[in-house]
């Protein structure tokens, strides 16, 4: 088998973030980030070395010591080829999810070995991302009203009727700020922003665009859909404090490099799968019944482009034989 991926590897992912999903679920609204984020780990990791994939976690839930599993530098998958570079977000809305809030979903990004950024110490990113009509409209660099004035003149549209996509958040006042003044609309989100910016990448969901400062593994995993779908993204590290900028300087990474979506993610074998976990507007939540379970995710593939939409109804009583051994085939 080829180091390339050669299939739809997104096919298989979508069982991973289904577990993710459904195991995550069941913390809807119990207020506890931690148990949540566990269940999702765990229902992650268990279908993760099934795929038949040797891949590395680039982007996971941080360093040996604090993530039992799903670490950066982690080997997961099978072991036999394709070799791959993994981005993992077992829950993208921890919070969401722990309040019974909308729009929490787990989330896998795949691509070839070597070609996901690492943002090493660096929490924060400062991101730009569009749709395919306005790739390439995009400057992290410029001001923010030249940028939609850009956007807008891409997708045949006015500044006015643009809508940019805000984490609702004390550092964003001079971006508020700035895109009022230059008279686009805004919709706040108060976490997820990777949903965030799928929703502005795709046609007719009312958004346009994401703007603003969000953590650098959603950077990657946005960059990973952005790929899939021919839109575009920009980012730039954003450290919080001195201690991270000397951090980051320590490792190499140049804090005013404008990562570009080819830098974020290389290569154009690029897979992303995400299961909503509770309902929001890009993809409906786990709904349980007495023995079913019902998910609905979404999979992407950059080389083809085809965006598919899965909706799976799992026989809960069966998986539960499985994974007790009292089912075999
Ligand atoms: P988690 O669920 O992984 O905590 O991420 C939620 C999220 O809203 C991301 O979508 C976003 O990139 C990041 O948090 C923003 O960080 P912060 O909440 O610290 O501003």
């Amino acid at each position: 088998m080829s180091n390339i991926p050669d299939r739809n590897l997104a096919l298989e992912l979508v069982r991973v973030t289904e577990a993710a999903a459904l195991n995550a679920a069941r913390w809807m609204g119990r207020g506890d980030k931690i148990g949540a984020d566990q269940a999702a780990v765990d229902g992650m990791r268990a279908m993760m070395d099934m795929v038949t994939m040797d891949g590395i976690v680039v982007i996971g839930e941080g360093e040996k010591d604090e993530a039992p599993m799903l670490y950066n530098g982690e080997r997961v998958g099978n072991g036999q080829h394709p070799d791959v570079d993994v981005a993992v977000d077992p829950i993208d809305g921890t919070r969401l999810l722990s309040l019974g809030r909308p729009g929490s979903i787990a989330v896998v990004a795949i691509a070839e070995r070597g070609a996901m950024y690492s943002p090493g110490p660096i929490v924060y990113m400062d991101k730009i991302a569009v749709g395919p009509s306005a790739k390439g409209a995009i400057n992290i660099e410029a001001s923010v009203a030249e940028n939609l004035q850009s956007i807008a003149e891409a997708q045949d549209m006015t500044v006015e009727n643009l809508t940019v996509v805000v984490l609702d958040r004390p550092r964003h006042e001079n971006l508020i700020h700035e895109i009022r003044a230059a008279g686009a609309r805004i919709k706040m989100i108060t976490d997820g922003d990777v949903a965030g910016a799928i929703l502005a990448a795709m046609e007719d969901t009312g958004v346009d665009v994401l703007m603003g400062i969000g953590g650098t593994p959603e950077g990657v995993i946005t960059a990973s859909a952005m790929k899939c779908m021919g839109g575009d993204m920009q980012g730039r590290l954003w450290p919080r404090n001195e201690k991270e900028r000397q951090a980051a300087l320590e490792v190499g990474l140049d804090l005013q490099e404008v990562l570009t979506l080819d830098k974020l993610v290389s290569g154009n074998n690029v897979f992303f799968a995400a299961t909503g976990i509770t309902s929001g507007e890009l993809l409906r939540g786990v709904r349980y019944t007495s023995n079913k379970a019902y998910t609905h995710s979404v999979v992407m593939r950059s080389r083809s482009g085809t965006i598919r939409y899965i909706e799976a109804n799992h026989s809960l009583d069966k998986l539960r034989r499985i994974q007790t051994g009292q089912l075999i085939a």
